[in-house]
């Protein structure tokens, strides 16, 4: 069985006060369930999340690092600082990441090196433009997005990778992917990685789907075999849709 996972992205979003007055209803209704529940809030108030969570089951995650160690890199927060604070997972290669601040797959390769070699969790995205979908072109896309920035990982690095299909046309968009759109592109991300690995590293895969997931739609997509999860943005911005979908799982 593989790890499920339900995580939100906040992205710039909540203040302190937001941020505490949420996470302090979150951890008092999570349901008992087998997936992991994963919180990304804004840098500022990664260290109030680790520690309103100390005693929960719910996880901090970063939305973003720099792959340098430290040095001059102005704005920038490293692995170490992450770690420091007790943040072990990072959310690397977002859209928002790729199209609004250039980050490119060859970045993203050295990101996720130096998470890795911290010995970090990465929950990796990717996905296709809505112009490569309508040009047959996702699966190609795909496909090199993952050989570009993971395909030079050793076998028993993937232990420390989590993967998140997020169509960009479906983020924020209130468009989401069907569940056999989600599904059939799981399933040939699943292929990929057993073609470059082997079989058996590929069905260990965590997976998950972005992309729009909602209370209401959440339980279809989850229930697609190769689906083990969602990384959600805006529904994760309010306690009982968020739990509504970690209820799905
Ligand atoms: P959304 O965002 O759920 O608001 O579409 C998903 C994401 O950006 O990870």
């Amino acid at each position: 069985m593989r790890t499920q996972i339900v995580a939100g992205n906040w992205k710039m979003n909540k203040n302190l006060e937001e941020t505490e007055a949420l996470l302090s209803e979150l951890s008092a209704k999570v349901p008992d369930t087998k997936a992991e529940i994963i919180v990304a809030p804004t840098f500022v108030n990664l260290a109030t999340a680790v520690r309103s969570l100390q005693s929960s089951v719910i996880q901090v995650a970063a939305q973003n690092m720099h792959f340098a160690e430290n040095g001059a890199f102005t704005g920038e927060i490293s692995a170490d600082m992450l770690l420091n604070i007790g943040v072990d997972n990072v959310i690397l290669g977002h859209s928002e990441r790729r199209s609004l601040f250039g980050e490119e797959d060859s970045l993203l390769e050295k990101k996720v090196n130096t998470a890795l070699a911290r010995k970090m969790r990465v929950i990796f995205c990717f996905g296709e433009e809505l112009e490569e979908r309508k040009n047959n072109n996702h699966f190609a896309v795909v496909a090199d997005q993952l050989k570009n920035a993971l395909f030079h990982l050793e076998a028993s690095q993937w232990r420390q990778i989590v993967l998140a299909y997020e169509p960009v046309w479906a983020i924020g968009t209130g468009e989401t992917a069907t569940p056999e759109q989600a599904q059939e592109m799981h399933a040939f991300i699943r292929k990929t990685i057993g073609e470059a690995y082997d079989h058996e590293l590929a069905e260990k895969v965590t997976i998950l789907y972005g992309g729009s997931v909602k209370p209401g739609n959440a339980a279809e997509i989850f229930a697609k075999p190769d689906v083990d999860g969602g990384l959600i943005g805006g529904a994760s911005l309010k306690c009982d849709d968020f739990l509504a979908i970690v209820k799905a799982i």
